[in-house]
């Protein structure tokens, strides 16, 4: 898609603030620090519209953000930060679980890892729980992101070892290598997202 406008519509920790435009949406989920907000604007050709860190744990609320006035992406906090206090914690997993379980505009999940590193026990967890026969079969697009930091050659090995780890369930999921410095998978990832949206 070919993206001219973009609006950061709400942040929202509950869900009487969530949108009711009805539009598609997809979810970005994933560790702390591992890329999503990177990802949000490489998709959307802005530099800084979600904001980035290498300060883990900023992002503490769903962000929806607008797109072509077609679809939203949801920006959901990053899991695993180990600053986050427990019961923190606890507010985010209920937070995210009344999102991703109930929400009906959902039409899939980006689920972010790292693509240097094999899967944290949070990540094969995360993986999980959005394929488990809870979800109703949502599709999940698994993105191996920083793809920039690991040598072309290893790309393959780099897909086998994460899929090996997170049980990859080929009917409801797909999988992309990417990268936010270089932009490699971009168009994969957004032919993913434009297939989700006519679902
Ligand atoms: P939280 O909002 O804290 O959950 O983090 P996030 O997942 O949104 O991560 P963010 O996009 O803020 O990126 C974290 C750090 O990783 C920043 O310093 C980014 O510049 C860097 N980063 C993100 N994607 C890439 C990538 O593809 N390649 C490289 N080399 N660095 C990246
Ligand atoms: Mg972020």
């Amino acid at each position: 898609m070919e993206v001219h406008n973009v609006e950061m519509v709400m942040s929202a920790v509950q869900a009487s603030q969530y949108p009711d435009d009805n539009l598609p949406e997809i979810a970005l989920v994933g560790r702390s620090n591992v890329g999503k907000s990177s990802l949000t604007n490489t998709l959307i050709n802005r530099k800084a519209f979600a904001r980035t860190s290498s300060q883990p744990g900023k992002t503490q609320t769903l962000n929806f953000y607008k797109v072509e006035n077609q679809v939203f992406f949801v920006d959901v906090p990053g899991y695993g930060y180990a600053k986050v206090s427990k019961s923190a914690r606890a507010k985010f997993q209920v937070m995210i679980g009344e999102y991703l379980e109930k929400r009906i505009p959902l039409r899939g999940v980006i689920q972010l890892v790292d693509a240097r590193h094999a899967p944290s026990k949070e990540d094969i967890e995360m993986y999980q729980w959005l394929t488990s026969d809870d979800m109703g079969g949502l599709p999940v697009l698994v993105v191996a992101t920083k793809a920039d930091k690991i040598a072309r050659g290893k790309y393959n090995h780099a897909e086998s070892t994460i899929k090996k780890d997170l049980q990859f369930n080929s009917e409801v999921s797909d999988f992309e290598m990417f990268s936010s410095e270089t932009k490699y998978g971009k168009d994969l990832v957004w032919e993913w997202i434009e297939a989700r949206m006519l679902d």
